[in-house]
């Protein structure tokens, strides 16, 4: 995510910016930036790469005198990381500077709009309509301009605004992307997040969705998006600016999982307009998405997963023959694509070895190559045919969890898109289909207040030396996440089984209570699973069953059940791997392991 930092004060403001943006690394950026009010005009220097070097451009931020300014760390969602798609964003005559973090969906509508009335884009960015905007609107008045701006913008926002004109004030607003403002004896603060500015103050106030700021050297004032003038209480911060990178939570990997439902919007809300899935960046034509005659899904480790759950779901809506292949094989066994082939390669980094060499595999036998990716500019972004981007922003953890469920959103989104326009799926078949995945954002916010039950559960399963997870189908597909999920954290033994496989040897190592999680949430083949649960059991197993709230029938057979809420079949890997996420991350705690850098393992596998 990026991070914002602004200040306006008796206090030189560069320093403190660039000592907040510091605070705000672990955030993940790819490039950093500042505009500063100098007392006649304001001065904006801004770089690609790591912050050192924006330091370094203006000497720890002395070459920019001024006590008014803000500062940017960007996490390219929209154009590459470069100098210029660099914040701060600046109207043509460099009165106006903006710094934004979040998604400006209808970006696209406003900067032709912009263009047509003699705006010239200096940027590929989404932020950069919003300068024009300001500057189109600003008659004098910057909150009134603000406010116009934040009318017409859909879509995500946390903001910082300057105006020469109006050098005793800046403007934070905010939709969506947290923002918090504080204040001490020598000025007032704008930040994404509580680490850039505990220094300077623990009093501080969390902007509202659709709030203005306006900050002077010695006072705040919030209103509404109406310009209505509003009182706010402050909140005091008791925590250390080690818990503060952490948003509070224990660890990286809780804090993305809780960014889940927020994850899943993202990647999900910019691709729905109305009743239609929009994917502009597949640059395929209706003939080109009929023409498909096979998809061959790359991938390693959890993104893999995901690809097994795609095949399922990419066939069964779109009726494409799919093949999933783990990266580290497909690159070596000189795969048979033939014409009509289109390879999808899933990578949260864009940066795993195998992967990228699949893609180049498959480029060099005259294949075109979808990436789903996270981050924006990676080499696998950069070298795939077509990007479609997960926004799940940066991912700490080197176990993956947000990354993971935007894949899967990714991946739906591609099969409904292929499965209507291929005429598989009826106007009321994609209604329900669109009215289901609309409704999983807060259906994994649910599953996520069930902590405590998954902690408690968890707790008993600390000392466990073999858990083995079963599922058939899609089932199968969230068992091998959930077994992931559990044994690179934990180091405990797991595996994951096709449900129907386990009786062809692997059942002669359940012993008496040994632990085999049954994902069930097929209705089609919940009797098939509970079969399979009858077996373990008689073999001493305990079973812990995951399961839709509809299938009571489970309990005759499961020691303990999980349920999860009602969702379209295909869609349920992401509910069910919510409680598995959780259960993994509960038992590596429990066990004192380095959750969020687990021992052998990297966050991205750039070696073979
Ligand atoms: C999953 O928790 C692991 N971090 C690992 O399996 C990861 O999914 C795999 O290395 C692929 O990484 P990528 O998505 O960045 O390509």
């Amino acid at each position: 995510m990026c991070g914002i930092v602004g200040y306006i004060g008796t206090k030189q403001a560069a320093p403190i910016i660039l000592d907040g943006l510091a605070r705000l690394e672990y955030r993940g950026y790819d490039s950093a930036g500042m505009a500063i009010y100098d007392g006649e005009k304001i001065n904006i220097r801004k770089s690609a790469g790591r912050l050192k070097i924006l330091e370094n451009l203006t000497r720890g931020g002395e070459s920019m005198p001024g006590i008014c300014g803000i500062g940017h760390t960007r996490w390219a969602t929209h154009g590459a990381p470069s100098d210029v798609n660099a914040h701060p964003h600046f109207n043509t005559s460099g009165t106006i500077a903006v710094v934004h973090n979040g998604i400006i969906e209808n970006y696209i509508q406003l900067r032709k709009k912009m263009t047509a009335r003699g705006y010239q884009f200096l940027s590929e960015t989404d932020t950069e309509v919003l300068a024009h905007l300001l500057d189109y609107y600003y008659k004098g008045n910057p909150l009134e301009a603000v406010a116009k701006v934040l009318h017409r913008v859909e879509g995500s926002y946390a903001l910082g605004i300057m105006f020469a004109d109006c050098p005793d004030q800046i403007f934070a607003a905010r939709k969506d992307s947290p923002l918090i403002v504080g204040q001490n004896e020598d000025g007032c603060f704008i930040a994404s997040d509580v680490p850039a500015i505990l220094k300077y103050t623990r009093k501080v106030f969390y902007v509202d969705n659709q709030e203005v700021v306006r900050l002077r050297a010695d006072h705040m004032h919030f209103y509404s998006v109406d310009e209505e003038e509003t009182e706010k209480t402050p909140v005091m911060i008791d925590w250390d600016a080690n818990a503060a990178e952490k948003a509070g939570y224990d660890h990286f990997m809780l804090k993305e999982m809780y960014e889940q439902p927020k994850t899943v919007s993202d990647t999900l809300t910019p691709r729905v307009k109305g009743k239609e899935i929009v994917i502009e960046e597949l640059n395929m034509t209706e003939e080109e998405i009929k023409a498909i005659r096979k998809i061959h899904i790359v991938a390693c480790g959890s993104a893999y997963h995901a690809g097994v759950t795609g095949k399922y779901v990419l066939e069964g809506l779109a009726r494409i023959p799919v093949e999933v292949d783990l990266a580290s094989e497909f690159r070596y066994r000189n795969p048979i694509l033939e014409e009509g082939a289109l390879v999808v390669v899933i990578s949260q980094s864009g940066e795993t070895a195998d992967t990228l060499a699949a893609l180049r595999e498959a480029k060099a036998k005259g294949f075109k190559v979808l990436g789903i990716v996270n981050v924006v500019g990676s080499s696998i972004a950069r070298e795939a045919d077509n990007v479609m981007y997960t926004w799940a922003g940066p991912e700490i953890a080197v176990a993956t969890t947000k990354a993971y469920s935007a894949q899967l959103i990714a991946l739906y989104l591609l099969a409904m898109k292929f499965g209507k326009t291929r005429g598989k799926l009826s106007d009321k078949e994609f209604s329900c289909l669109l009215t289901d995945l609309r409704r999983l954002p807060d259906q994994i916010e649910l599953l996520l207040n069930n902590k405590l039950k998954i902690q408690k559960f968890a707790n008993r399963y600390i000392g466990a030396k073999d858990v083995f997870f079963i599922g058939r189908g899609i089932d199968y597909a969230i068992s091998l996440e959930g077994s992931l999920k559990l044994k690179e954290i934990s180091y405990i033994h797991s595996e994951a089984y096709a449900a129907g496989e386990l009786k062809h040897g692997t059942i002669s190592l359940i012993e008496e209570g040994t632990l085999v999680a049954a994902v069930s949430t097929q209705p089609d083949l919940y009797a098939k699973t509970i079969s399979n649960m009858v077996e373990v059991k008689a073999r001493g197993a305990f079973v812990l069953a995951v399961t839709c709230e509809e299938n009571k029938e489970i309990e005759k057979a499961a020691d303990y059940v999980i349920y999860v809420p009602e969702t379209n079949p295909y869609f349920a890997n992401s509910l069910a791997i919510i409680p598995l996420q959780l259960f993994g991350y509960y038992v590596a705690v429990g066990k004192g392991c380095d959750v969020d850098k687990p021992r052998n393992l990297a966050k991205s596998v750039t070696v073979e």
